[in-house]
């Protein structure tokens, strides 16, 4: 599974690009916006900072006219740039004109099995099938992207199921056992990840048994 880190912080980008395992990054208007830093400037950035990664930056409008021009101007700042269009009619047909053009397309605030086979038929590159915001409502979010894999897979759709609003490390676990193609999540829950108290323990002991006994590498 693809992981990406889903924010507009430029630091946090670099951190999660250091450990080298880092295949892409999401962005959305809050996250940028939260940012206090240019959209253009972020993006390009984020682009530079994850060389190989998949970069994806969202338009604002909501008519297809402009909504289009929004979108040929995004991917025109950067070859790795991936359109995020929301989930609405115009959306829709903007993601088959630009998977038309070889665009590439992330589309978002898909809650359902039904809007998910909307994107995947318009040939959207990812499916962002959010999770957390339906937990919210006391509902399962993750059925959604168990639906969603079921249904790319079954019918042999190019989309890859990206499960977004990921809230804490068990929704990663789950999302693996989905089989979704990719995850992403804040910095923090990446950084949750890593974390096992039998690992610090287990590392305590190793140090101390070695220091104890003055052995040395060098
Ligand atoms: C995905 O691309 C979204 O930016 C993100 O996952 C939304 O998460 P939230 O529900 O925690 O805001």
């Amino acid at each position: 599974m693809k992981l990406f880190v889903d924010t507009g912080d430029i630091e946090e980008v670099r951190k999660a690009a250091e450990w080298g395992i880092l295949d892409g990054v999401t962005t959305n208007p809050t996250l940028i916006a939260k940012s206090g830093k240019g959209f253009k400037e972020t993006v390009l950035k984020i682009c530079e900072l994850v060389p190989d990664g998949d970069i994806s930056a969202e338009v604002v409008a909501t008519d297809y006219d402009t909504m289009l021009k929004e979108a040929l101007e995004i991917s025109s700042w950067h070859p790795q740039i991936v359109v995020k269009v929301p989930l609405i009619d115009p959306g829709i047909r903007l993601v088959k004109t630009l998977s038309d053009k070889g665009i590439k397309t992330n589309v978002t605030l898909v809650f359902t099995v039904g809007q998910a086979l909307l994107a995947a038929k318009a040939g959207a590159t990812y499916i962002s099938n959010f999770v957390g915001r339906v937990d919210d409502l006391a509902t399962d979010g993750m059925q959604g992207v168990v639906d969603t894999v079921n249904m790319v897979d079954t019918y042999g759709f190019s989309s890859q199921v990206l499960v977004a609003s990921v809230r804490h490390p068990l929704h990663v676990l789950q999302a693996v056992q989905a089989g979704a193609h990719v995850s992403t999540m804040p910095l923090k829950i990446i950084e949750a990840l890593f974390k096992h108290p039998l690992t610090d323990s287990g590392l305590k002991r190793f140090l101390e048994d070695w220091n104890q006994a003055g052995l040395s590498i060098f």
